[in-house]
């Protein structure tokens, strides 16, 4: 079956000491739960002290965001091979404020993909929608789009390398959480979508994240959802204990 993922997004939070305590703190805490796949995505800054405090533990770091092009004029941008230089496994891609706040589109965000798994990164490919398309009943509408547009052109092989997070925008950093049937409804079409994109096996080793205030209190029965794979955690991933608290959740489901 699909081994679980649990990923932190610490958005732009964190200097390099204290990106260097949080880190060292969750190693310490998790002990050995090899049972899950753990990633920490700390702002580019502090990636490279990251993954130095993680190195030898289960524990992967990650990105939050990547340039498409190997290199060349593209001021303050960063490219997938610089991240691979600092030991980043994994990348996330088209996040909603990345969408909302720095024009992303599913053309760009598939780029990003195609070049990420290129350098041997998996991207962690962000899909959801906001609460005026839940309300207009179009949420099948925005996420077939954004899955068919972002994923465009991979291989069956490249997919499976890929991690979806499924993240309604309404449920982001504001205590709102979807339901886990609610969630559980959208991680199922995105299944169908991956399996029309490919093939059904190959769809079923696809890992979908569920992301929007997921915390301790809630993170066990969305996981025991039987599509949801993991979380991708904002708020809840800057506090060590709350963060391992969902990683022993993801174990226990
Ligand atoms: P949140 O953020 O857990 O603070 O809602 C999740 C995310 O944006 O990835």
């Amino acid at each position: 079956m699909r081994k679980k993922i649990i990923a932190g997004n610490w958005k732009m939070n964190k200097t390099v000491s204290e990106a260097q305590s949080l880190s060292a703190a969750i190693k310490r805490e998790l002990e050995s739960e090899a049972k899950v796949d753990v990633v920490l995505c700390p702002p580019f800054t502090a990636i490279a002290a990251v993954s130095q405090e993680v190195s030898g533990s289960q524990i992967a770091v990650g990105a939050q965001n990547m340039h498409f092009e190997p290199n060349g004029a593209y001021t303050g941008e960063i490219s997938a091979e610089m991240l691979r230089e600092q030991y980043c496994r994994y990348v996330i891609i088209g996040h909603s404020e990345r969408r909302q706040y720095f024009a992303e589109t599913d053309a760009s965000v598939n780029k990003k993909v195609v070049a990420a798994l290129a350098a041997g990164l998996k991207p962690i490919v962000c899909v959801g929608e906001t609460l005026e398309e839940r309300e207009a009943d179009k949420i099948e509408e925005v996420i077939t789009t954004q899955i068919n547009g972002g994923l465009e052109g991979l291989s069956a092989s490249e997919l499976r390398n890929v991690v979806v997070a499924y993240e309604p925008v309404w449920a982001i950093g504001t205590g709102k959480t979807a339901s886990p049937e609610q969630a559980q409804e959208v991680h199922a079409l995105i299944r169908g979508l991956l399996a029309k994109l490919s093939d059904q096996t190959t769809a079923d080793a696809v890992r979908i994240q569920y992301g929007g205030s997921m915390k301790p209190a809630n993170a066990a029965e969305l996981l025991s959802k039987p599509d949801i794979d993991g979380g991708l955690i904002g708020g809840a991933a800057l506090d060590a204990t709350s963060f391992v608290d969902i990683v022993k959740a993801a174990v226990d489901a």
